[in-house]
């Protein structure tokens, strides 16, 4: 993981010399790290050449950090693939029962998709991890400041205090370490998305908060004409997302709006917007919902949960247990 000092100047890497690592920095690829998180279009774009070119050279970044054991190799023994998972961590929501939902907490490099109409409390669960992340790990968090990046105008300062308040922990010191990012179109979104490993280096990050994850494109992309285009675009920065989680060992956690689907007459007539880009790419998926003056929160598709629901509730912790 990216704790360990290890030098990871792009001069490590064969065929990298000085003027190209000059260029790969200009271009916003700072570290062997942000090399093998990139595209082979991202570096193709940067240095010019050829995509085979830029391939290898994200390939030669990706064996340069499984010999420094900081990513999987390709191939992995089933007790080897065990031993990685205990590098992952596991940060706390809470709510005892959203922690048992999801075997102990939302996990470092995976990424942890909320969906659910508005109001369920998606964007509350987003505050109350933005304080919980910076717990020691011993208490349940991640040891590490939040980047908050937000799609919606949604996030509140003063509501994050409040959480903290009530949790008695030191308010001043939560607020400092959750660095909010304000995202105003798609492609900014996207662009911020594409730097990410920088931020999480300079900032601390443990955990990353995307609220909402393809609100801007839906917003952006209107017509049948641009539906490819933007499944592409989506594709692509969900993909970088978890990359990034898996490489610097943070969680990911975005959240995702419902379509209403009027033509179903039975069963839950929402299910979550992006398609199989955004479904395919998250590793754990939550659908919540309300029910009375409390929520539902239902893990869906997971590789490793059984099917399973928790209630809990939106008060002045964030949430908590029923
Ligand atoms: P959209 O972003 O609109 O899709 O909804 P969301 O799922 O993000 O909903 P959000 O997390 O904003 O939850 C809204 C609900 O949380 C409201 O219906 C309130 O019941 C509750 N809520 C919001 N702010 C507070 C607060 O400061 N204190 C308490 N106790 N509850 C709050
Ligand atoms: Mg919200």
């Amino acid at each position: 993981m990216a704790e360990t000092v290890l030098d990871l100047d792009l001069s490590n890497i064969q065929g990298i010399g000085p003027r190209k690592r000059e260029k790969l920095i200009d271009g916003g690829i700072e570290s062997v790290l942000d090399l093998a998180a990139a595209l082979p279009g991202d570096v193709k774009e940067v240095l010019g050449g050829n995509r085979e070119g830029a391939s290898r050279m994200l390939l030669s970044a990706r064996i340069f950090l499984e010999k420094s054991g900081l990513m999987d190799k390709e191939f992995m023994t089933a007790d080897e693939v065990l031993e990685r998972r205990r590098t992952l961590m596991r940060c706390t929501t809470g709510s005892e029962g959203f922690d048992d939902l999801l075997k102990g907490g939302i996990e470092t490099q995976a990424i942890t998709e909320l969906f659910g109409e508005f109001g369920t409390g998606k964007s509350q669960i987003c505050h109350t991890l933005a304080a919980m992340c910076q717990l020691p790990l011993e208490e349940g968090g991640l040891g590490g400041t939040c980047l908050f990046i937000d799609t919606e105008n949604t996030f509140r300062p003063e509501r994050l205090k409040e959480i903290a308040e009530a949790r008695e922990l030191d308010s001043s010191e939560i607020l400092k370490r959750v660095v909010l990012c304000k995202v105003y179109n798609s492609s900014h979104l996207e662009l911020v998305v594409r730097s990410l490993g920088k931020y999480i280096e300079q900032y601390g990050a443990r955990l990353v908060v995307v609220d909402s994850v393809i609100s801007l494109h839906r917003a952006e992309f209107i017509g049948r004409g641009t539906l490819a285009e933007r499944q592409q675009r989506l594709n692509d920065m969900i993909h970088r997302l978890l990359r990034v989680g898996e490489i610097y060992n943070v969680a990911v956690v975005v959240t995702n709006q419902v379509l209403a689907r009027p033509d179903l007459f039975f069963g839950d007539p929402t299910k979550p917007t992006g398609g199989h880009v955004i479904a395919h790419a998250c590793t754990y998926r939550i659908y919540l919902k309300k029910a009375a003056r409390d929520r539902v929160a239902v893990i869906v598709d997971s590789p490793c949960h059984p099917y399973s629901e928790t209630r809990f509730r939106i008060t002045e912790k964030g949430i908590e247990d029923v």
